[in-house]
């Protein structure tokens, strides 16, 4: 049985202080008590992650775990800028987010070197959070399934069975920071979608694939797409802010 898992993603917010005030909360929250079989994690901007993680160990947050929102494809060197895996994890990192939208639309990431960051992530201990999701022109122009299912025989080339160690985040691309969040149906279509081309690989690593959807959840949707069969939890951008509407939706 795959456990449902929240990750918040914060993108480029937060400070020192509102970091803190948000981990107290979500501290306070999550001592009375959290559903079982559920795993949590946020993932704060890069420079944010020493104090994350000195804030999730001083409140004893045995719930809640450390992601980072991406690394490098390469193992270490002469990258100036570049975050190594092996560093993220140095900093108490479970998970990587890798291939998200917002840096395939802006760093212009294709979907081989999104492999190879999920592959450093994966040698470095972490569970990579793969992304991958349609455009609105895609979808309105019938071929949201085949565009994602290209990108994920892009990313079954590279990693192979390794593909069960990694979360898959489905978030559809006109779902993301706009309030129209996809129906649950919808979201649970391309879910099984995404299951059964796994599948053809191997029924294994299909089986055991944590699938999470990302696009507007929210407090009041969480609970109808976390009920469906193909969906493993949620990516949660913009409502991951806000403490309590974060721990509403780990509840849900
Ligand atoms: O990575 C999650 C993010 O892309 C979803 O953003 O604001 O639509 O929840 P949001």
């Amino acid at each position: 049985m795959r456990p449902l898992i929240v990750i918040g993603n914060w993108k480029m917010n937060g400070n020192l202080a509102s970091n803190e005030d948000w981990i107290k909360t979500v501290a306070r929250g999550m001592e009375s008590g959290m559903p079982s079989g559920r795993k949590f994690a946020v993932c704060p901007p890069f420079p944010y992650l020493t104090q994350c993680a000195s804030l999730i160990k001083e409140h004893s947050l045995a719930f809640l775990s450390l992601g980072a929102q991406d690394a490098s494809a390469d193992i270490a060197g002469a990258y100036t800028g570049e975050v190594a895996a092996s560093s993220l994890k140095e900093m108490g990192c479970s998970y990587v987010i890798v291939g998200h939208s917002e840096r395939r639309q802006l760093h212009h990431e294709v979907d081989e070197l999104v492999a190879a960051k999920a592959l450093q992530v994966l040698d470095s201990g972490m569970t990579p959070i793969i992304c991958v999701g349609e455009t609105a022109d895609e979808r309105n122009s019938g071929r949201a399934v085949e565009v994602v299912r290209g990108q994920v025989a892009k990313q079954l080339t590279v990693l192979q069975d390794r593909l069960a160690d990694c979360l898959i985040a489905y978030e559809p691309v006109w779902a993301i920071g706009t309030g129209k969040v996809a129906t649950a149906q919808v979201a649970q279509d391309m879910h099984r979608a995404i299951r059964l081309q796994l599948a053809e690989f191997d029924e294994d690593v299909a089986s055991h694939v944590g699938i999470l959807y990302g696009g507007s959840v929210k407090p009041d949707n969480a609970v109808e797409l976390f009920a469906m069969p193909d969906i493993d939890g949620g990516l949660v951008g913009g409502a991951s802010l806000d403490p309590q509407d974060f721990l509403a939706i780990c509840k849900a």
